[in-house]
């Protein structure tokens, strides 16, 4: 049956793909972007394409009206930011807040924002888009105080969400959906965006109460902290 995905950051990159690939098998997609007028490739696949800027209160607020009439099935937090400053001499606490903002804070947020419409879909899956970049295990170098931060942040607000929302039913992840070809990911990244939107969206659909609280990669398969 078809169901309502919420995603933010939809406009390009991997977003758009999650978007074009869920419209294309039927799926019904609410899209956000920060400026919805530029948004034409996403108006193509999307019932609804919402203004959403993550960093800012008072759009997420709007979007939180927006969704009064909806039912979501399945959030996915998708927007994302890297990092300019990768060493310490270069990191500025204006950096680290930009970064963290949207993608550890904005998350938590939006879900906040999306709960009442998830409560009324059948789906209730909130689907945090991290990195293994935010792995600590994996570290085995480089900096990028703030994304590798945020991420890692994300990580754990993913699990509390998990312990907060699992007596309701909900099914909360965060995934890293593998290095993309996307304006973030660079021209030598191995996966397509449509590669990385297709595996990602198989492991969603096979997505169990048990899968709550893991941090997966887009071929399923689970990924150290
Ligand atoms: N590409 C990779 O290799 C890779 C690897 C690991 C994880 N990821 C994660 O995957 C997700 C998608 O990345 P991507 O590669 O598709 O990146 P991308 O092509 O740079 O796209 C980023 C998306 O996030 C949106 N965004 C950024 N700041 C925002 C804000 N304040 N409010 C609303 N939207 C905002 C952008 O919107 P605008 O167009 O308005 O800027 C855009 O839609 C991110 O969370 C990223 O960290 C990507």
């Amino acid at each position: 049956m078809a169901r309502t995905y919420l995603i933010t950051g939809a406009n390009r990159g991997i977003g758009l793909e999650l978007a074009t690939f869920l419209h294309a098998r039927g799926d019904r997609v609410l899209g956000t972007t920060r400026d919805p007028a530029k948004a034409q490739e996403l108006s193509a696949h999307a019932a609804k394409v919402l203004a959403l800027d993550v960093a800012d209160d008072a759009s997420i607020t709007a979007l939180e009206k927006s969704l009064e009439g909806e039912s979501v099935d399945v959030l996915i937090n998708n927007a994302g930011v890297s990092s300019t400053a990768r060493t310490l001499g270069e990191v500025t606490g204006d950096e680290l807040q930009r970064v963290f903002r949207v993608n550890s804070f904005a998350p938590v947020l939006v879900a906040k924002a999306a709960l009442a419409a998830l409560k009324r879909g059948a789906g209730k899956q909130v689907l945090n888009i991290s990195s293994q970049l935010g792995s600590i295990t994996n570290h085995s170098g480089g900096s990028s105080y703030g994304y590798r931060g945020s991420k890692a942040a994300l990580n754990m607000l993913t699990v509390c969400l998990h312990h907060e929302l699992k007596g309701d039913g909900f099914t909360c992840v965060t995934f890293h959906p593998g290095w993309v070809r996307t304006d973030m990911g660079g021209p030598n990244a191995p996966l397509a965006p449509a590669e990385s939107a297709a595996s990602l969206v198989k492991v969603f659909d096979g997505l169990k109460a048990e899968s709550s609280g893991k941090f997966l990669s887009f071929d399923g398969s689970a990924l150290p902290w």
